[in-house]
């Protein structure tokens, strides 16, 4: 058995495979990291020499890329010979929800994990330890077991036949604090029955996170762990957005509510941020597949418990929409609407399962027309998500695009966009809609003329000062205070 690895492949440079990879290299100067994809576009761009075109936009990635970038950190799209040169192997590929067959829409699709799995057991040499860095259904590494250890043994090198053990190892970060996380996470767990192979992949963290951070388990728990762990945040979030409709009903303030319970130790502040429903592109996701894993182990309760998590997040989606058609007086027919932001969350570029989408999907469908700012997500991302092609390239283009493609939105790169809005919908907490000068705005805007703030960032005040009228998030206070218009 090998203790110490000298060269690790990580196969899938998403937003977990390359800041990991990346942090993994800058702290362990003496381990080669090769990050491979499929994807030879996001390659490029990992290996792009302006740090700006990097795939992913993550606080702090760019200096620690710049750092470490072909030195002992190599981006490639050649899986199979980076595969035969590693000790490690992470396996950090996506794995979405199934859309068809068995389990469709609950299940993870774990079709990339299993391709993945094989070309290990194919182009493997030598004793090889395989991570599991992907969040994965329990008991997933049994079939990545039978996969590698139907290969064991096979070389023409008798010296040195295929050997494997596989370790669970689950990533934590979050986005838009990826490095901070990586760099000093609350935990590390790694998962496995080797110890020897588990010692081995604990020995790379302790180059720079205390061992008593490191928790060992056994596999089970560590798959298990990690997909409770989303649910258990994503249930603070829906427990909270549940409570902001309630504060709109009774005149509570819901940071105020939050700030309350928070103080209580055994509640703790974290997590307790109402806003628009959770995105990303895993809590839903890991929830759907704890939902459909219950179900499979005969606890229908269990599954149930859940799914309530994953509905109150699409319902106050479908509440903060229909509140500003009513608001608007029950039409938003040609009404140009300001949306503020489009990522699922602020200090990220990454648009997945972002509340903004079904919400200015409703918006769009019910004829309103937007105007869409971000500072990170370019125009074609959001094209891709609303499945609907710009206004303004429509008209330039003259293609006689089909019915549900024609969107009635376009982008901004700037905030110079309020003129003649009827509204300015908040949708992401970026800094730059903080302190938005609203004296100034209300005077390009039609009146009655509305903010509606679904992350309660905006200053109620300064906005009802202005003569706008406001509704914040789960702020009771400005429940029907319609002012002077
Ligand atoms: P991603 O989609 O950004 O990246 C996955 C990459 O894997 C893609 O670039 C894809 O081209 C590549 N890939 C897929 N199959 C491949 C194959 N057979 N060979 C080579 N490359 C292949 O996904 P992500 O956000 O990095 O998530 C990866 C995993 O980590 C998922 O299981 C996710 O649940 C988990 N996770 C994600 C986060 C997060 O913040 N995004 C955090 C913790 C855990
Ligand atoms: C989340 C977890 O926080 C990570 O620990 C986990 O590794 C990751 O999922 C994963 O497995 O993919 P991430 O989705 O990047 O990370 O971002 P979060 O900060 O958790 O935010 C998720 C969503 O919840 C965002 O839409 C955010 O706006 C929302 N949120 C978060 C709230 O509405 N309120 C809060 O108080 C916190």
């Amino acid at each position: 058995m090998k203790s110490e690895i000298k060269n690790i492949c990580c196969i899938g440079a998403g937003y977990v495979g390359g800041p990991t990879m990346a942090v993994i290299a800058y702290k362990c100067n003496d381990i080669v990291v090769n990050v491979v994809d499929s994807n030879k576009s996001r390659i490029d761009s990992w290996n792009n020499d302006d740090l700006k075109e990097l795939p992913i936009y993550e606080p702090g990635l760019d200096k620690i890329i710049s750092k470490t970038r072909n030195k002992n950190l190599f981006f490639s799209t050649n899986i199979e010979k980076n595969i035969s040169n590693a000790d490690l192997i992470f396996i950090s590929v996506n794995t979405p929800t199934k859309t068809n067959g068995l389990g469709a829409g609950k299940a993870s699709d774990l079709k990339w994990v299993e391709l993945c799995t094989r070309k290990v057991a194919k182009f493997s040499l030598g004793h090889t330890i395989v991570v599991e860095k992907s969040t994965l259904p329990v008991r997933t590494a049994e079939v990545i077991k039978e996969i590698l250890y139907k290969a064991q043994g096979e070389s023409a090198n008798t010296k040195n036949p295929k050997t494997f053990d596989v370790l669970s190892n689950p990533e934590f970060l979050a986005e838009g604090t990826a490095i901070n996380d990586l760099l000093e996470p609350d935990r590390v767990l790694i998962g496995g029955e080797d110890q020897e192979s588990t010692k081995t992949l604990s020995k790379i963290y302790e180059n720079w996170i205390p061992k008593e951070k490191i928790l060992l388990t056994n596999l089970w728990s560590s798959e298990l762990a990690k997909l409770i762990a989303n649910a258990f945040l994503a249930q603070r979030i829906s427990s909270i957005n549940s409570v902001s409709a309630l504060c709109e009903k009774t005149g509570a303030n819901i940071n105020q509510v939050s700030k309350a319970i928070g103080l209580d130790k055994r509640i703790g502040d974290r997590f307790l941020k109402s806003g628009p429903g959770f995105g990303g592109s895993c809590f839903q996701k890991d929830i759907l597949n704890l939902v459909y894993l219950s179900e499979y182990f005969g606890l229908p309760e269990v599954s149930k418990y859940w799914e309530e998590v994953i509905k109150i997040n699409n319902w106050q989606r479908k509440r903060i929409y229909r509140l500003i058609v009513e608001r608007l007086f029950g039409t938003i027919s040609q009404k140009k609407i300001v949306i503020l932001g489009f990522a699922f969350k602020a200090n990220t570029n990454d648009t997945r399962e972002s509340a903004a989408i079904s919400i200015c999907k409703d918006l769009i469908e019910e004829g309103a027309e937007l105007v869409i700012h971000d500072p990170k997500v370019s125009p074609l991302q959001i094209e891709i998500e609303l499945g609907m092609k710009p206004f303004s390239e429509m008209k330039n283009d003259n293609i006689d695009y089909p019915k549900n493609y024609l969107g009635n939105w376009r982008f901004s790169e700037n905030l110079n966009i309020f003129d003649n809005a009827h509204a300015v919908l908040v949708l992401t907490e970026w800094d730059d809609y903080k302190n938005i000068e609203w004296d100034y705005v209300v005077k390009k805007m039609i009146k009655p003329a509305w903010v509606f703030d679904a992350r309660s960032i905006v200053n109620v005040d300064l906005v009802k000062k202005s003569g706008l009228n406001m509704w914040s998030l789960g702020d009771g206070n400005s429940k029907d205070e319609i002012s002077g218009f």
